[in-house]
């Protein structure tokens, strides 16, 4: 199949992302051309890839003195003392500038040894290889890394921009359906927020993607999203204004899985696809969408049995929860709820000009739930 490559220029930063099947053979020739005076490539392996894939990105390391760490990823990992663990190990093998941190693995393990790549002697080389969907359309693009603090998610971190992103369909084989979904949520998002046409094909192929085999259509949805997240991140790369639109549906999320303990009850990208319904019914109830969008966009969860209702998941008398969480998102600036609301189909508010109060906002949740 065709391997796309799509070229990212972010102020005076250019990196490839290189997207399709059999793109991992490209991992060599990346490091050679984007990182040339490397000697020692650090491999932050997700252990649940499978054994065969491992393979497959080892075996491209081979003219290297390779140290590889293994992890099993959980949010725990998101940490200063794992951190302060994996540079301490690098800098006792005198990793240097010129050498590489290679990641191999979902959101948590790019956010992870990209923050660590992005503090180690200041900045070292990094190529991140992003093996589920999330991590493909969403989290390895834009160069946000970062660990979590007890005070929330992702509260530390840096602004660090890969030298090459490479994309394998063919890690996605292993994944299961849920983890699938949360990549899903974000495809959507895009289309949602920028992209009329790209809903219009996500309508017609969104089987197809949730079923993770057809690599023809998941290269095109990630290309599509790619593209998209570009776009906001070379206007907006420190997240100041229009970056804020990738929020849409995300102050809900944040918050559904802050009153949930972020359990395994209900995952990111379950909380977004919910949160992205409850934005648009507060749109069509704030009177800035028409009910017919509302109902197109339904169509696509009725379709595929995504989540899209609360209930399933809270009481009614927890509601309140929630919203106390959303008071708190990191983008509010003031005691406000910030949101992004949909007006049609590729066009939502701006940042700032939706706010709502916790009292508005306790009482309409129940209204669109
Ligand atoms: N930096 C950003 O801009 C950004 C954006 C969105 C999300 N994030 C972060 O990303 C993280 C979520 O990422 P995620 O959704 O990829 O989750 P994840 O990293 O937890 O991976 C999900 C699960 O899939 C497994 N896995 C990974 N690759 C696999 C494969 N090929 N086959 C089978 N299983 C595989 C992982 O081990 C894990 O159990 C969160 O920590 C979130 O904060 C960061």
């Amino acid at each position: 199949m065709k391997i796309s490559k799509i070229k990212v220029k972010i102020k005076e930063t250019r990196y490839p992302i290189i997207i399709g099947n059999g793109a991992i053979n490209y991992l060599k020739q990346q490091i050679k051309s984007v990182c040339p005076k490397t000697k020692k490539v650090a491999l932050i392996l997700d252990k649940n890839i499978p054994n065969k894939q491992k393979k497959r990105i080892k075996s491209q390391l081979k003219s290297y003195s390779i140290y590889t760490k293994e992890y099993l990823p959980t949010e725990n990992l998101k940490s200063f003392s794992k951190i302060n663990s994996l540079a301490e190990s690098l800098l006792e093998k005198n990793f240097n500038r010129n050498d590489t941190v290679v990641a191999a693995g979902g959101g948590i393990i790019g956010d992870f040894a990209g923050f660590a790549a992005s503090i180690l002697k200041r900045g070292i080389n990094f190529i991140n290889v992003p093996s589920t969907l999330l991590s493909q359309v969403d989290s390895s693009v834009g160069g946000k890394t970062g660990i979590n603090s007890r005070r929330g998610k992702n509260l530390i971190g840096s602004f660090y921009q890969p030298k090459s992103v490479i994309a394998e369909l063919s890690f996605l084989k292993s994944l299961p359906r849920r983890e699938l979904v949360c990549g899903f949520a974000e495809i959507l998002k895009y289309s949602l927020i920028r992209d009329k046409k790209f809903f219009k094909w996500i309508k017609k192929n969104s089987r197809i993607i949730l079923e993770g085999k057809n690599n023809v259509v998941l290269r095109d949805a990630i290309v599509r999203s790619c593209k998209n997240k570009i776009y906001f991140v070379a206007a907006d790369e420190k997240e100041a204004g229009k970056r804020m639109l990738l929020n849409f549906g995300h102050t809900f999320a944040h918050a559904i899985e802050a009153a949930s303990n972020f359990s395994k009850k209900i995952n990111h990208g379950e909380a977004v696809l919910i949160g992205m319904l409850l934005a648009t019914k507060l749109s069509v109830r704030k009177k800035i969408c028409s009910n017919l969008t509302l109902k197109e966009i339904e169509k696509i969860y009725k379709t595929n049995n995504l989540p899209s209702i609360l209930t399933k998941y809270f009481k009614k008398k927890d509601f309140n929860k929630i919203v106390n969480y959303m008071s708190n998102d990191k983008k509010n600036n003031d005691s406000k709820i910030n949101l992004i609301l949909l007006k049609k189909i590729g066009k939502t508010t701006n940042p700032g000009e939706i706010k709502m109060s916790l009292h508005q906002m306790k009482s309409v949740i129940k209204k669109i739930s």
